[in-house]
């Protein structure tokens, strides 16, 4: 187990950033993801902590240490990728066994027995300890690949996109696993993904990163609830969070180009320092909602069916805006409806910055 800290990482290829001042912290023992779309960085910053890239700025810290002159192997970390590197035409036991025994410091027989049948037991493996890995499916290779990593007992784990190669049934299913095996063990987790539901589901805290820096950290509630601007906003959540421009005119919403309006409740303190100011209206999907005397009428552009409830797609002029509903409300394509939002749940962005003006401070 570790604690694990970047401070001001920057990293450049050549004349490319791929990270800038890039501060992290992950607990001893916590699940942290990473979150970032392909190209922000995710791999790099892996590649900084397990000692296979080196910053061109700032330091890594593991338990405190400045770990700059250790190489990978004195780090301790295992790294866990997307493409499994298994030797095909060994068996699982085998694969599992390589970690255990390098040249030097071999660990005893009985040693690498029992770990690798723990490791097996923990991973619902143990039946396929005789099998070569070219015969397993995408998932269990994967299952496979982990148990490598677990074997090793390493101080921290780091998690390069592992299940984006497999199909959404499993993909799901060995979420929970990988969730319940942390918590088993214990261990420090760094998991990154270009996934926002699986970040959402797994991370005790997530770092949403985006063109190389950091632009919010927090529990998977924080990030959701209260993102730090449009990016995390419409990045974080499915459908994502309704973005509308407009102005806070005498404690009321005004939409501008639209003209229409909603009440508001963002508190007296919000209203005074924004009056008239150019703003973006952040309203998560969920917290719309339809009722015959509300007061903003929109024709239905769109009905996508989910099972327990329906993404409305509602037109009012050229915008467009969603809206999470139970699965029973009867509405029809074109059908003229009225709809109001729930105004404690309204975020305000400054147009400008997209900065939420709860972290602006
Ligand atoms: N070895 C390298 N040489 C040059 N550019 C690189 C190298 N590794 C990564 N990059 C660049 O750095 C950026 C971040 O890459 P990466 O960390 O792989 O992103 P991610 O894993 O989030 O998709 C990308 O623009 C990528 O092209
Ligand atoms: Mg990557």
């Amino acid at each position: 187990m570790a604690h694990i800290e970047l401070k001001n990482i920057t990293k450049k290829f050549g004349g490319h950033t791929a990270l800038t001042s890039l501060n992290l912290e992950i607990a001893d023992g916590e699940f942290f993801v990473l979150l970032g779309e392909t190209g922000a960085g995710k791999t790099t910053t892996l590649r900084l902590i397990a000692g296979l890239e080196k910053p061109t700025e700032g330091q890594v810290l593991i338990d405190g240490v400045d770990v700059a002159d250790w190489g990978a192997a004195e780090r301790d970390v295992a790294l866990v990728l997307q493409q499994y590197s298994l030797y095909p035409r060994y068996t699982v036991r085998e694969n599992l066994e390589f970690p255990l025994k390098p040249k030097i410091r071999r660990l005893p027989d009985a040693e690498i027995k029992d770990r690798v049948d723990r490791a097996a037991r923990t991973l619902r493996i143990e039946h396929l300890l005789d099998r070569k890995t070219d015969r397993l499916s995408g998932g269990e290779m994967q299952r496979v690949s982990i148990g490598r990593a677990i074997v090793r007992k390493p101080r921290v784990f780091l998690m390069d996109e592992p299940l984006s190669a497999l199909d959404a049934k499993l993909r799901e299913a060995l979420r929970t696993e990988l969730k319940n095996l942390q918590m088993q063990l214990g261990a420090t987790f760094l998991f990154v993904t270009h996934d926002q539901i699986e970040a959402m589901s797994m991370g005790d805290k997530v770092g949403v990163l985006n063109h190389g820096r950091i632009v919010q950290t927090g529990t998977p509630q924080e990030i959701y609830n209260n993102p730090r601007d449009t990016y995390v906003a419409s990045f974080v959540g499915s459908p994502p969070m309704n973005l509308i421009d407009g102005k806070l005119v005498n404690g009321r919403a005004v939409m501008a180009p639209l003209n229409f309006e909603l009440p508001f409740s963002g508190g007296a303190k919000a209203s005074a320092a924004t009056d008239g100011r150019p703003l973006v209206f952040g309203i998560r999907p969920e917290d719309v909602y339809l009722e015959s005397g509300a007061p903003v009428e929109a024709r239905v552009h769109d009905v996508e069916n989910h099972g327990v409830e329906k993404i409305l797609t509602l037109r009012v002029g050229d915008t467009t805006l969603r809206a999470t509903v139970p699965a029973r409300t009867d509405v029809a394509i074109e059908q003229p409806v009225r709809f109001a939002w729930n105004p404690d749940k309204v975020v305000l962005f400054d147009k400008g910055s997209g900065v939420s003006l709860r972290h602006a401070g």
